[in-house]
């Protein structure tokens, strides 16, 4: 192949292109990124958080009494909060039995680590309970224990630090009492000290820091169907996860289970800042899930109109909440609960593959025009659905182009043909509508497997979105996280266990694009020795500039069969040569397991360079 490119003839793009858009979905947050490692911490479970109730779902679930004498309850008198309303009641009549919590299917420990405990507890027997504090495995053998005193008569944290001995994938936190009596307890939790950055309530590291790696300029949250829920009473309302953990509001779960909301909005925002991305929270347009995808029950109402003043005002709190000062009521919160400077944000995500009914855009209407209005500089991102046959994606244009927004959300799911096929897509957007946010694509296989062949279909998507980054401004791959045997939806970007996270290869794409985009596009003349048109589509070329670094990259996907010998030809700069980085990603079309690998070539005006089959390749040539 011969490939020139012309660097007199380029464009602006934007220099936002590659975010994520995280999900609490496959145990995403509880469980997943969001550190805590005792399940049901509030005993909060409720057999409504399952679809058609599971009577095993409830405040005892991950909590086991073991030995006698001892009885362990339930009760909801005079809580730490009215939010959070369930307490455990343990009364002793001998000492010997314990409480234990078995974590998410087992608690993760690291030898020499130390992990912060904490519950809210109170004596009601008028005496003071030691209570002994145990790291253990599944036989009970103890890893780490320190001691804690239940005196109180009132509710009160008892916080305390213990160090495990060991590495352990499964073990358990055991509550020892050390005298009779009865004691109520709330909010157990416990904590790697080791968490990302660092932070208190904070994420799980090595979560944290496969996605800071991909150099995401953005993450969407919470949500996906999470954002809109399936009724009036399951949407998303950021309110109720800011603040002390004890007064958060946990809720049912779209996805089968619980959010206790600990991972709330604060720590979103926080994590954005934390890896220099910026925040897009999706609020939903006053209706729940219209779509049969999160098990809406198809055309249903929206919050009644009289409600509406209310719902919106709490999206303009959000505003100002984050961006206002201390002065400001919502940016006084945010002052107090850690973070005096504003977050700075500039997108709201308004609705999630909505139906484009006139519930939804009456509801619409209100919340964008009370946005623009005391908001003007907020980038409102509407919705206009999945691009799928018999969808309301051409109605969401419509309505996005009839009330001038300034972005929608688009999403797709297809198979690897699709993107071979419609690389296009946006060669032909109206320049002057609307700005693209790609919010949810993946290349779908039968088994949603993700391999070599998906990872490269969307790589060669990926040049075409740089193409058009004029007007394609930001894509987020869907969903992001998996835990393994919690997981509702393939495929994902990165899966995990309690102990191991495992990026698949679509992610090793996604992080080339976020470590390697710039905000210049260069055309370039490509000429295949076969120009069929069944060739030409699998061979795709895409050159930018990054500004700040001034290197110039330059990617190349390769979806066939045999290597291609490239000649390069780069016009427009005087003779040099130069060392260049060149990362390759190459497999057999179903191999999962590829991974990138780096060498340093020299490259000059004229270069030649092999690329293997199957492979994407980027070069990267610093500073000319
Ligand atoms: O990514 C999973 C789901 O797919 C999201 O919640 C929704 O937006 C889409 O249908």
């Amino acid at each position: 192949a011969n490939i020139t490119v012309n660097l007199e003839d380029s464009k602006s793009i934007s220099d936002k292109m590659i975010g994520v858009f995280f999900e609490d979905i496959n145990y995403a947050a509880d469980g997943g990124l969001y550190a805590e490692l005792v399940q049901n911490r509030g005993f909060e479970y409720s057999p409504d958080d399952k679809k058609g109730r599971d009577p095993n779902w409830n405040s005892f679930y991950a909590w086991h009494l073991i030995g006698e004498h001892a009885v362990f309850s339930i009760d909801t008198v005079n809580p730490v909060h009215p939010n959070n309303p369930h307490y455990a009641v343990l009364r002793i009549e001998k000492p010997g039995a314990l409480l234990s919590n078995e974590g998410f299917n087992g608690i993760a420990l690291k030898a020499g680590e130390n992990y912060d405990f904490s519950m809210f507890a109170r004596s009601t027997t008028d005496k003071k309970i030691k209570v002994f504090v145990r790291l253990t495995d599944p036989d009970g053998n103890v890893v780490g224990q320190t001691t804690v005193n239940v005196r109180s008569s009132k509710w009160k944290k008892i916080s305390a630090v213990i160090r495990s001995e060991k590495d352990l994938d499964n073990g358990r936190l055991e509550l020892v009492p050390q005298s009779a009596g009865s004691i109520n307890l709330d909010m157990v939790s416990l904590f790697p000290q080791n968490t990302f950055k660092g932070r208190k309530n904070g994420l799980r590291a090595d979560l944290a820091q496969l996605i800071a790696d991909i150099n995401p300029k953005f993450v969407r949250f919470p949500g996906g169907c999470v954002a809109h829920g399936d009724g009036l009473d399951n949407i998303y309302r950021w309110k109720n996860t800011i603040g002390p953990l004890e007064v958060r509001k946990p809720q049912r779960n779209i996805w089968n289970y619980h959010q206790s909301m600990g991972l709330g909005f604060y720590e979103y925002f926080q994590f954005c800042e934390d890896i220099g991305a910026e925040p897009i929270p999706i609020v939903a347009a006053g209706v729940p899930c219209q779509n049969s995808s999160c098990g809406g029950a198809g055309q249903q109402g929206g919050i009644p109109l009289s409600d509406m003043d209310a719902y919106i005002q709490d999206i303009l709190d959000l505003i100002e909440w984050a961006n206002g000062d201390k002065k400001t009521k919502w940016g006084r919160i945010r002052a107090e609960a850690g973070h005096p400077e504003p977050f700075n944000l500039k997108y709201l995500g308004i609705g999630n593959e909505d139906l484009i009914s006139h519930v939804f855009e009456e509801r619409f209407r209100l919340i964008y025009n009370a946005v623009k209005e005391k908001y003007p500089d907020i980038v409102v991102i509407g919705t206009v659905g999945p691009f799928s046959e018999g969808s309301d994606y051409e109605r969401g244009w419509e309505f996005a182009k009839e009330i001038g927004l300034p972005m929608v959300d688009e999403h797709y799911y297809q198979p690897p043909g699709w993107f071979i096929h419609n690389q296009d897509f946006y060669d032909k957007y109206d320049r002057s509508g609307p700005k693209v946010y790609l919010g949810e694509y993946a290349a779908h296989l039968p088994g949603r497997p993700q391999n070599i062949e998906t990872a490269l279909a969307e790589a060669l998507y990926l040049t075409a979105l740089e193409r058009n980054g004029d007007v394609v401004v930001m894509a987020s791959y869907a969903p992001l996280l998996a835990k393994e045997s919690n997981t509702q939806w393939n495929p994902d970007l990165i899966y995990f266990n309690n102990s191991e996270v495992k990026p698949t290869v679509g992610y090793y794409i996604q992080k080339l694009f976020g470590q390697n985009s710039g905000n210049l596009y260069y055309f370039s003349d490509v000429n295949l020795s076969d120009e069929r048109e069944s060739v030409r589509k699998r061979f795709a070329v895409s050159v930018v500039r990054d500004g700040v670094s001034n290197d110039l990259i330059v990617k190349m996907v390769n979806l066939l069969p045999a290597k291609i010998e490239v000649h390069l030809k780069i016009n427009g700069l005087d003779e040099f040569s130069s060392k260049a980085s060149c990362i390759i990603l190459a497999g057999h079309p179903d191999d999962t397991n590829a991974r990138p690998q780096e060498k340093e070539i020299t490259v000059s005006n004229n270069f030649d360079h092999l690329l293997p089959a199957y492979s994407f390749t980027v070069i990267r040539i610093p500073e000319i």
